[in-house]
Parts: C-alpha cells; structure tokens; sequence
C-alpha cells in the first residue's frame, strides 16, 4: 500500500473527516479490502480516533478488513431460497473452491458469502455475483457460473 496513494484519496475528499465512509469506500475499492495500516494513516492524516474508524470498518458489510476476492459471490439462504435447496448450491460452490462461506480462494479469485434474502425470491435459489443475479440456480449451473467469472 503506497503512502503517496493513501493521501491522495484523503486530499480527494477534501481532507474532510466528515467524508470517512466515502474515504474508507474509496481504499475499499482500490486494495478489495480495508489494511489495517491504511485505517492508521486515515487515522493519522485526519487526527481521527483509531476506534472510531475500526467501528465504521466492522460495522458496514461493505467493508472489510480482510482480503477479498476479485469477484464477491452471495448465495441467498433465506427461507424461500433454502426450501428450493440453496445450501447444495452453497455446498456445489465450496467444494468446487475448496472454501467455505466467508472465506476467499487463496488466488483472491472468490470470495464466498451467505445472507438471509436478497429481496428476488421468485428466483431462488438466487445468488449474486459482481452485484449481477441469477435466479433459479442448480447445482449443474455452478460449474460454468465459476468459469465464467474466473477468467474475467
Ligand atoms: S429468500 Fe432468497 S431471495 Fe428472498
């Protein structure tokens, strides 16, 4: 993580500490997660208390503190998509990544994540991949689903 690049987001924002969460979404998106020593530089940079940044960066499930995949992939487990039998697709995906939900491929490839309705549930099984949905997933499907995004 370079210094120079850190400042430049800080001074993209007007060195404004009141612009935090659009500080911390922009090192979101440059590093796929949020590095502990860029959370001290904002800190540093904007004389803004540690904790404070910490709360922000585990309180929003869009950020995280630990490395992401480049593609995000989110199974809906909720109660329209689990009676459609969304944890095999859930299990089709962790076996053919070798992880688990939460977890990241080692390549930082996939990321593999779970939540309760993802509001499309005529669809399910759902899953979204990159913000993108597909809906009425089956286990067949998974194979190419993760091709497809491997290679972009
Ligand atoms: S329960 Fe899966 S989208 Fe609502």
């Amino acid at each position: 993580m370079e210094i120079q690049t850190l400042n430049t987001m800080i001074e993209g924002r007007g060195n404004d500490s009141s612009q935090l969460i659009g500080i911390l979404q922009d090192i979101q998106a440059e590093y796929n997660h949020l590095p502990l020593s860029a959370l001290m530089q904002v800190s540093e940079t904007l004389k803004v208390p540690f904790s404070r940044l910490y709360s922000i960066a585990t309180f929003f499930k869009a950020f995280s503190l630990q490395p992401r995949g480049r593609h995000i992939i989110t199974v809906c487990l909720g109660t329209a998509c689990h009676v459609r039998k969304a944890p095999r697709i859930v299990d089709e995906i962790s076996r053919s990544l070798g992880i688990r939900a939460g977890e990241t491929t080692p390549d930082r490839i996939f990321t593999l994540e779970t939540v309760n309705c993802l509001g499309t549930c005529a669809l399910g099984p759902v899953a979204v991949v990159d913000g993108k949905y597909f809906g009425n997933l089956t286990v067949k499907k998974i194979g190419a689903l993760l091709k497809r995004y491997e290679k972009e």
